[in-house]
């Protein structure tokens, strides 16, 4: 794509006889078929966000995060990269670099507000950026776009665009440290509470012009390492999976709503619960070794302290990543990352419903 608008670029000028301006401007025509990728969510998805953040560097600033791919630490919590920096790479865009990182973006590729902690409710962590702060991040982003493209053609790359969300996990964690013996029916009022407000968010960005949704459902909470560590025998925690569970079929039943209430509304759930749970049921299927304890990390499972509180404290570390499912107590490997991408991008519908991202890219909106 850069060299595409930089060729355009030069052929402007050439064309108008005029001596090269100082900057090429962003004013060219983005090829119809350009399509932006926006990410907004939780440590799953964030690119290294928090490190801009004016609290104590989380322990993802420091090695061995990082180790695999980038070889230094990037903010990312895995040895190497996240599930966006895969779907960037298929959609053949460039690695979508933390919207907080100082200089130049190019915004015309997409940009990534994820901030790891973070929840649809501002009160489940007030330390890092949730969704309403991620949101308020993205409108000021477009405003930069309208006037470096100009209305129209920002409003068009908005509605080609595609957002990606990884959100809600955080909040039903923290529901659980809270509440660990809510009633059904509290649990259901949480999760509509959740639900309601990411709603919101979802109609902020179609009105901006979004109509391109891809989420990452909420994960098998209760099997993270950070969980198992907590129970006896190490058994998989059956309360934060419940409330995961809970919140996976109102997200199916909003999304399903939404579509059929906003004209040109489009969505895509990768089913991130299921392919934990069957990773965690048959690891070696799937060429995993170890499922259950992380490859880095000190204590039962290895469930946290991977990066030792910036050296300070002792960690181990296991010497290949890709052998383990979880890089620490609460994320994949990169391997694992790898794996969950494609099933994103390409998976049949049982992974990824109503259709998957690849089709969600390719659709044309009207
Ligand atoms: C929740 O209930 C269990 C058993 O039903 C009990 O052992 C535990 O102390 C309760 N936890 C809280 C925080 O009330
Ligand atoms: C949004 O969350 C707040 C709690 O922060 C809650 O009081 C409110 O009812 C929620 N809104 C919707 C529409 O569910």
């Amino acid at each position: 794509m850069a060299s595409l608008s930089f060729h355009f670029c030069v052929l402007m000028v050439m064309f108008a006889g005029l001596i090269s301006p100082p900057i090429c401007h962003a004013r060219f025509q983005e090829p119809k078929k350009h399509v932006p990728l926006f990410i907004l969510g939780d440590s799953l998805f964030d690119p290294g966000n928090n490190l801009y953040l004016n609290t104590t560097p989380e322990s993802s600033a420091f090695w061995p995060y990082g180790e695999t791919f980038f070889k230094r630490a990037t903010g990312r919590f895995s040895d190497g990269r996240l599930v966006p920096d895969f779907i960037a790479e298929y959609m053949n865009l460039p690695m979508i670099p933390p919207y907080l990182q100082p200089g130049p973006q190019r915004f015309i590729d997409g940009s990534n507000f994820a901030s790891a902690g973070a929840g649809v409710l501002p009160e489940t962590n007030f330390e890092v950026i949730s969704l309403p702060q991620q949101l308020m991040y993205f409108k000021g982003m477009v405003k930069v776009l309208k006037h470096q493209l100009d209305d129209a053609e920002a409003k068009k790359l908005l509605k080609r665009a595609v957002y990606l969300f990884s959100i809600g996990g955080n909040d039903y964690l923290h529901f659980y440290d809270e509440n660990t013996n809510a009633s059904q029916s509290e649990k259901r009022e949480y999760v509509g509470i959740i639900i309601g407000n990411l709603t919101i968010a979802l109609k902020e960005i179609y009105g901006l012009g979004g109509r391109k949704i891809a989420f990452q459902n909420a994960g098998l909470l209760g099997c993270l390492p950070s969980s198992r560590s907590g129970t006896k025998n190490g058994a998989c925690a059956e309360k934060p999976s419940a409330l995961a569970r809970l919140h996976n079929m109102a997200l199916a039943k909003a999304l399903k709503e939404l579509e059929s209430s906003l004209p040109g509304f489009k969505y895509a759930i990768f089913d991130y619960y299921k392919a934990i749970s069957q990773r965690t049921d048959n690891p070696s299927k799937y060429g995993f070794k170890e499922a259950k304890t992380a490859c880095c990390g000190s204590g039962p499972y290895r469930a946290s302290n991977c990066g030792g509180e910036r050296g300070r404290k002792k960690f181990e570390l296991c010497r290949i990543p890709g052998d383990y499912l979880w890089f620490d107590g609460g994320h994949g490997t990169e391997r694992a990352n790898r794996q969950l991408s494609e099933l994103l991008w390409g998976g049949g519908p049982s992974s990824t419903a109503p259709r998957n991202l690849k089709q969600l890219v390719e659709l044309e909106i009207m």
